[in-house]
Order: C-alpha cells, then sequence, then structure tokens
C-alpha cells in the first residue's frame, strides 16, 4: 500500500518525538511491504518564523493532499509570556483543526502492565483502565465570539454549540461504544450551562437509535473526581472542547507518563495523530523526551487512517516491549538508565 503522509513537526519538542515515530513507522512499513512518502510542512512558531503565519497556506495544501497527517507538538514560551502577541502558535493548532474540519479528537487512556507502579495513583485505583474520551474539537469557548469591552476592562469568552456539531461528535460516541464494552458517558455542566442542556438533549435523542448503549450523564466536575477515584468505571466519554482539554490532561497521570499517550483526530477533509502532551520547551533539543506518545499516535494512524491493524499492533507490541525491558527516557526511568529520545527510537525500529 502506499501512504502519503503530511509530516508536521511543529515546536519544542515536535521533531525529536517525530523523528522517533518516522523512524518506527518506515521500519513497519518496510517489513510489511508499504511505502510511505513524507511531506514535511511547517506549522506553529517555526512557521511565523519562516513565512510570519502559524499554519501557512502551502501547509494546508500538503494537509488536505495527504491521506493522514503525524504531527508533533505546537507552542513557544516566548509567546506565552507576551500577552501582546499578535500571532500565536497555537493560533496554527485552531485553525489547523477548523480548517481540517478535525472535529473529533480521540484520546485514550489505558495501563501498561510494566507501568502500573509508577503512576502516582495506587494500583488497585487504575489497574484495568481503558476507557476513550471523545473530545469536541472544533466548536465551544475555543471557537467562539471573544473580545474586550468597558475600555480593556472588561474580557470575554463566549460558549456556542449547534445541534449539529454535537450530533456528529455523539454519532462518533456511540459507534465506538458499540465496538467496545457498550458504555458510553456524556460529560457536561447542564445543571449551569445552556450549551451542556444541548449537548444532553441531543444525547437523549439519539440515545433510542441506540439501544444496546447504556449511557449515563454526568456532571464534568464529578467526572473530574471520579476520573481519577475509579478510571476503570468509565469507557466511552464524550465531551465538549474545553472540559476535554482539561480532563485528558487530567487521564493522562492514570498512565503514568503524559510522554505516552496518544491521539487521533477525525475530520471531514483527513486525520491527524498526535501526542496529547505540548511542545516542553524546556527538552527542546536535548534529546531526553519521551517518544513513545508520538510513536504509539503513528500506531493509531496505520489502524485508522489505513485500516493496517497488523501494523498498529506491532507498534504497540514493540512499545510495550521497549517499557518491559527498560529501554525508556528518564520521565520513566525511576533511577535506572535512561535512554535518549534517539536511543529508544532506534532500538524500537531495530526491534519491529
Ligand atoms: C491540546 C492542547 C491545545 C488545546 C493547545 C496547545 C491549544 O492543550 O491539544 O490539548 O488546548 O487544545
Ligand atoms: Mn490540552
Amino acid at each position: 500500500m502506499k501512504l502519503n503522509i503530511a509530516l508536521l513537526a511543529g515546536d519544542g519538542i515536535g521533531p525529536e518525538v517525530i523523528d522517533q515515530a518516522v523512524k518506527v513507522s518506515d521500519a513497519v512499513a518496510s517489513k510489511f511491504g508499504h511505502k510511505i512518502t513524507w511531506t514535511p510542512a511547517l506549522t506553529g512558531a517555526a512557521a511565523i518564523d519562516a513565512v510570519g503565519e502559524p499554519y501557512p497556506d502551502e501547509t494546508h495544501d500538503i494537509c488536505v493532499a495527504a491521506d493522514a497527517v503525524l504531527f508533533g507538538a505546537i507552542g513557544h514560551p516566548r509567546f506565552d509570556n507576551d500577552p501582546s502577541a499578535k500571532v500565536r502558535p497555537e493560533q496554527g493548532l485552531l485553525k489547523m483543526r477548523q480548517k481540517l474540519g478535525l472535529f473529533a479528537n480521540v484520546r485514550p487512556t489505558f495501563t501498561f502492565p510494566s507501568l502500573i507502579d509508577k503512576s502516582p495513583l495506587k494500583k488497585e485505583r487504575i489497574e484495568g483502565t481503558d476507557l476513550v474520551f471523545l473530545r469536541e474539537l472544533t466548536g465551544g469557548i475555543y471557537f467562539g465570539k471573544r473580545g474586550r469591552e468597558d475600555n480593556d476592562n472588561t474580557a470575554y469568552d463566549t460558549c456556542t454549540y449547534t445541534r449539529e456539531e454535537v450530533e456528529r461528535l455523539a454519532i462518533k460516541g456511540f459507534e465506538m461504544a458499540i465496538q467496545r464494552s457498550k458504555k458510553l458517558c456524556c460529560v457536561d455542566k447542564a445543571n449551569v450551562l445552556e450549551t451542556s442542556r444541548l449537548w444532553r438533549e441531543t444525547v437523549q435523542k439519539l440515545e433510542k437509535e441506540y439501544p444496546e448503549v447504556e449511557v449515563s450523564y454526568e456532571f464534568v466536575d464529578a467526572v473530574a473526581m471520579r476520573l481519577v477515584q475509579w478510571p476503570s468505571s468509565y469507557d466511552v466519554l464524550i465531551t465538549e472542547n474545553l472540559f476535554g482539554d482539561i480532563l485528558t490532561d487530567e487521564a493522562s497521570v492514570i498512565s503514568g507518563s503524559m510522554g505516552l499517550m496518544p491521539s487521533a483526530s477525525l475530520g471531514e477533509k483527513t486525520s491527524l495523530f498526535e501526542p496529547i502532551h505540548g511542545s516542553y520547551p524546556q527538552a527542546a533539543g536535548k534529546d531526553i523526551a519521551n517518544p513513545l506518545a508520538t510513536v504509539l499516535s503513528a500506531a493509531m494512524m496505520f489502524e485508522t487512517a489505513f485500516g493496517l491493524k497488523d501494523e498498529a499492533e506491532a507498534i504497540r507490541d514493540v512499545v510495550n516491549k521497549s517499557l518491559a525491558e527498560g529501554i525508556v527516557t528518564e520521565d520513566l526511568a525511576d533511577g535506572g538508565k535512561a535512554y535518549k529520545t534517539s536511543e529508544v527510537g532506534n532500538w524500537l525500529a531495530e526491534n519491529i
């Protein structure tokens, strides 16, 4: 099979972790007889520096033309500490999500047997956790009207959802629940927010079309608590953009390191695969960041974008093997030998 993939390394540790995902993907492709064409393109601070824009048109064209997009990370501290900056790297990410119509962000959380003691949470609480968030990605407060008034002394951001936006995300949630353990949790704040009431109403209507799925409705604050108390009680969770952003960072703690969790963003024009972590600027260029979230995102890409399940499984197997054998970066080394980012990537590629 010919795989045409747009490669967006982005900022900070993005290029380093992307390099490892490319090595591993190429190793899988050669093992299974596929040919990958990687087309690199600029995003984030790197794109601002080069062309003054965090998601240039040229990058968009490359993404649209590709079968899938593999993405590293975006963000640079020089913009975070400058509230007056007119262009920010993150705007590139948001523009990309919107222009590519990437409305469903799939963020799984699972535990790795060999890391079960690395989690800050007690083993008996997290054992068996295997849940997946479906975060709405192109609506809500991220994209609502925002501004300043009252002589710059008042600021506002608005959260808006249409029935259609909720419906298409919820349908993905029901479909995913059917593939898994037929349990779906709708996370909202319907006791306070009108958008949440629209979410609940829409999901309740859809529920009738999926009688085999058991649906629960929970408030986001309660989910935040139960997620670390009894994560294994959840299976598929659907939620709006900002709630999903916050809860998936929280959920990543369960696995033991944020450097482990992959994600897929499914859309109208293409699909994009990226680690859930950020650009980790403190580690940029040091060859110490954990590449596994990006490598596992590549596994999701093989499976979701190309239907290549065995290839995805080969990547997951070799990742599990590396963890079991302690071929890990410093975030997981726990006093043992810490391997470099590139060493982990080489080991994975060689062991495919
Ligand atoms: C994420 C990130 C982004 C988000 C930032 C970088 C804009 O935190 O992908 O979760 O908030 O969506
Ligand atoms: Mn986030």
